[in-house]
């Protein structure tokens, strides 16, 4: 395991997509260190299935996929952004491909897919449901032949060192409890999304809010936060992971079964199973209230698919449900929703830069307003690529302006705080609390109990001395963010759904949160 060094040109904070395109961009004017929290293998990108979307068919053009992100958004996207994703990212996945990327063809041209909201085929995948797996690959491939690139391990930064108002580093604990610091002339923060937040999602252990919780700290402004997204479909069984079963199995005709069997979709969006996935998610909590059982859940049909393309297009998703003795060809599949995406973060400029100087962000942790109030499925992968090169291109200005010298870090000291003993059932009741009362469905009652809760809890969780104690504090720290703006947003829109306020308020709210430090606005 490479051990961080003491300074570099460019630090980045994650080894997802966005880290590992933003520092083959920065490669080319300094050192850059990348930060991996755990392997670099631990990320959302990792886990990702359904693909990556862009206009590349026949049948596509840029114009459709820039109209199907915006009608997904309900209205919040940032035009700028958007039309930057769906121009740039056909340059940025053919660059993929040169990279050794190996998509999947039908004969020798690319085979494109569908997912809900998406007006065309157009979602690129690899070796069936493992894209992101295979674009990390070839990222971390091309990442390691760069002499100036260090990715180093299991190295868990817990707060952005700030020194004349200007970011430049960040302090650093190892999994041993040792602390450290690393100093740069720019920090890009990549760290991925917040789905720990809540007790049910498809997001790996590693998605605890850390940007966004460093960054709220240091003064940064934090946008959008309401919007979380839920994604209909994660595996339900007792004792497995929430694992994602993903939207591209609609996408080639599964259906959803309630209970009783019936095919409920069509009767909630003329686009049925491939609706909206706030539409789908809260379609399936409406038939989960309704229904009698116990504990209620409902089912993914593929059963009328064919079996062995079934088994060729999805193998992961197939021997993981094996795994629980499903056979997705022959079998239904026990589902409910769970916490996915999070539309909102540390707000930036289409450059990734935020509010904060030589700080950038990138990726889910990163607020360009491209997704608005609800992302299109399969374009976080593309969101990584565009706005990570993006934000690595604009990085690489920070030498030529950085003012002040990074100073010399501190000795490295020893903190292997006391054991806490309470820590994970405090975590677990902030993440029952946050799908309970500020999850799909929300009011202002229920947004107003874990509030008080969380701003309670805010003192017994203010001084970390462990990894683990740290990632209690982001998750405190970015649940109560998501909470205050959730209930400042009196309406519903996107994947933000009020039932006290269930329609659209634009007059009011056809804008985005900003929150910094206590106050929060509508900009
Ligand atoms: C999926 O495969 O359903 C997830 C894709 C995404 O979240 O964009």
């Amino acid at each position: 395991m490479k051990s961080a060094p003491p300074e570099t040109d460019f630090l980045v904070i994650g080894a997802g997509i966005a880290g590992l395109r933003a520092a083959i961009e920065l490669a080319q004017a300094g050192r850059v260190v990348v930060l991996a929290k755990r392997e670099v293998t631990d990320s959302a990108t990792q886990l990702a299935q359904g693909g990556i979307a862009a206009a590349l068919s026949d049948e596509d053009e840029v114009s459709l996929h820039l109209q199907d992100t915006l009608s997904a958004g309900d209205g919040l996207c940032n035009v700028e952004a958007v039309k930057i994703l769906v121009e740039e990212g056909p340059e940025r996945i053919e660059e993929l491909i040169q990279w050794g990327t190996e998509f999947d063809h039908n004969g020798t041209k690319l085979a494109f897919t569908r997912e809900g909201a998406h007006s065309r085929n157009r979602i690129l995948h690899a070796h069936g449901d493992s894209t992101g797996r295979e674009i990390l690959r070839a990222l971390y491939a091309k990442a390691k032949i760069l002499k100036n690139i260090s990715v180093c391990e299991f190295q868990f930064s817990t707060a952005l060192r700030v020194e004349n108002g200007r970011v430049c580093g960040v302090f650093l604990i190892s999994d041993s409890g040792i602390q450290d610091e690393i100093t740069a002339s720019a920090v890009l923060l990549a760290t991925g999304g917040l789905g720990q937040l809540y007790r049910n999602t498809t997001n790996p252990s590693v998605a605890t809010g850390d940007g966004v919780a460093m960054a709220f700290d240091a003064g940064a402004e934090i946008s959008d936060m309401e919007f979380v997204q839920f994604h209909p479909t994660a595996l339900y069984l007792k004792n497995a992971p929430r694992f994602l079963l993903s939207e591209a199995l609609r996408g080639e005709g599964a259906y959803l079964r309630n209970l009783e069997m019936h095919r409920f979709m069509p009767k909630y969006h003329p686009m049925a199973e491939l609706a909206p996935r706030d539409v789908v998610a809260r379609a399936i909590v409406h038939e989960l209230e309704v229904s009698k059982a116990k504990d209620p859940m409902v089912y993914l049909d593929l059963t009328h698919l064919n079996g062995e393309h079934l088994k060729k297009r999805f193998p992961r998703i197939y021997s993981t449900c094996m795994q629980y003795n499903i056979d997705i060809t022959s079998e239904l599949i026990p589902i409910r929703p769970a916490a996915h995406y999070a539309m909102g973060g540390v707000h930036t400029d289409l450059e990734g830069r935020t509010s904060l100087p030589a700080l950038y962000a990138a990726g889910e942790v990163g607020a360009t307003g491209v997704h608005g109030a609800n992302r299109l499925a399969s374009n976080s992968l593309l969101e990584g690529l565009v706005f990570g090169a993006r934000a690595g291109q604009a990085m690489r200005e920070e030498l030529k302006h950085a003012t002040t010298k990074p100073q010399k870090p501190k000795q490295a000291a020893s903190s292997n705080g006391p054991v806490d003993a309470g820590l994970e059932e405090l975590i677990g009741q902030i993440q029952e609390m946050m799908w309970t009362d500020v999850g799909i469905v929300r009011s202002r009652t229920g947004l107003r109990r874990p509030i008080h809760h969380l701003e309670n809890l805010s003192s017994r969780l203010a001084h970390p001395r462990t990894r683990r104690a740290y990632e209690a504090r982001n998750i405190h720290v970015a649940s109560l963010l998501v909470a205050r703006s959730a209930l400042a947003r009196e309406e519903s829109r996107g994947a933000h759904y009020r039932i006290d306020y269930p329609t659209h308020n634009d007059a009011k709210f056809l804008k985005h949160s900003v929150i910094r430090g206590d106050s929060i606005r509508f900009v």
